[in-house]
């Protein structure tokens, strides 16, 4: 995206007589997501683990940086472009991944596919979709595959070859979870949605997961289900596993949930392409630091070897600013565009893309910046 989208939104909101379906204010978007979803959704979306403060500590973190703008530097022309892994990016914004999304929308993750598509943004497929690899690398934009990296090294392989073939072109494997954290909510209502058979159309429509099955999936949702449970997740693995990995894929590997500067030098060690700082929104680790102070320390380790990317906690353009200034390439959006998905489909999602993009490039602007690139911890002051 270049010159002046920003300007361009703000004139298509005014000019429409206000935003729809879709706030812009990310507090009161949250909100009518909130009432959308059914009880099942909401507490699987906005749930997090223990007493949720992770969750609350990656949104207040934020406030601890503050953006010092500079004056007269001809801000007219603006080019928000990044680039990853050969790739160029219309703006340094992809969508998480994020599973089960058939709790949020009929269509699972078809509207939000579609949405990214149309702006060139990368969707990052969950393994825990709730449609299959095929049926988004269908939608046609730019897609990468995230790994649950599970127990049968076949099913791994098996997935990681039908990502390759479906034009899928990085592959992100979430090390934070070997199994799942304790989330109250979810726990409180005795629902888990994978043990509804929701989120495994990547499992079901997988030819090493039905062989071992013994049957096709929906002959027998139970037995099934079990399998799933007993695969999903490794908590025996470690770090001279990648290496195995890495063999199995010519995919740049970006490795999801480093918070430790030592986990960022040890992921290059093991030849990953890039890293996601993330804590995966609060999921995991009740009392865990927030993502953005595990930020510029990883950042320093990385000393620009590998793209470094950033979630957990973004909802506005002033938080991507100062990821990027703290040294990230790029924002993974998660539970932000879900609000936009709940709302209004793929025309929600991409509501909530264009706001967030022209939020970024008008904090960027104003800041005295014209590009992602410019960005350095100079552009901040530290409350
Ligand atoms: C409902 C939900 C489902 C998620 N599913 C996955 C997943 O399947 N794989 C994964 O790596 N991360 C998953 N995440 C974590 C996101 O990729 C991302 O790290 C997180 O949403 C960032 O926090 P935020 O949404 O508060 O910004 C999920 C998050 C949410 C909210």
């Amino acid at each position: 995206m270049t010159s002046q989208f920003g300007s361009a939104r703000q004139v298509e909101i005014y000019s429409r007589g206000g935003p729809g379906a879709v706030p812009v204010s990310a507090r009161r978007l949250e909100r009518l997501a909130g009432r959308a979803m059914t009880p099942a959704a909401r507490a699987y979306v906005f749930g997090a683990a223990g007493g949720e403060a992770t969750l609350r500590a990656n949104r207040g973190v934020f406030d601890h940086w503050r953006i010092v703008p500079r004056m007269l530097r001809d801000v007219s022309q603006r080019d928000l472009r990044v680039e990853l892994f050969g790739a160029t990016l219309p703006a340094p914004v992809l969508l998480a991944p994020v599973g089960v999304q058939e709790l949020v929308h009929a269509e699972g993750d078809l509207p939000a596919s579609r949405a990214a598509a149309a702006r060139g943004a990368p969707f990052v497929l969950s393994t825990v979709s709730s449609r299959s690899i095929e049926e988004i690398a269908a939608v046609g934009g730019p897609r990468w595959f995230q790994l649950y990296w599970g127990k049968n090294p076949e099913l791994t392989v098996s997935l990681l070859q039908r990502a390759a073939a479906a034009g899928y072109s990085a592959l992100v494997v979430t090390l934070d979870t070997p199994m799942l954290g304790w989330r109250e909510r979810d726990l409180d209502r005795g629902d888990l949605p994978f043990l509804r058979g929701a989120g495994l159309a990547n499992f079901f429509s997988d030819p090493v997961f039905c062989s071992a099955l013994g049957c096709p999936p929906e002959e027998n949702r139970p037995a099934a289900v079990a399998l799933w449970s007993r695969v999903f997740s490794n908590p025996a693995l470690s770090w001279k596993d990648l290496a195995w990995l890495r063999a199995q894929t010519k995919l740049p590997i970006v490795l999801k949930g480093i918070q430790h500067p030592d986990d960022a030098r040890q992921a290059l060690a093991c030849g990953a392409d890039g890293i996601i700082v993330s804590n995966h929104g609060g999921r995991q680790v009740d009392g865990a630091i927030a993502s953005l102070d595990a930020l510029p320390g990883i950042a320093a380790a990385v000393e620009n070897r590998v793209p470094v990317l950033f979630d957990s906690g973004v909802r506005r353009g002033a938080d991507a600013f100062k990821a990027l200034a703290l040294g990230a390439r790029a924002v993974l959006l998660g539970r932000l565009y879900l609000y936009g998905l709940a709302l209004d489909g793929e025309a929600g999602v991409g509501a909530v893309l264009d706001n967030f993009i022209a939020d970024f490039d008008l904090t960027l602007a104003l800041s005295g910046y014209r590009a992602p690139g410019e960005l350095t911890c100079i552009a901040l002051a530290q409350r």
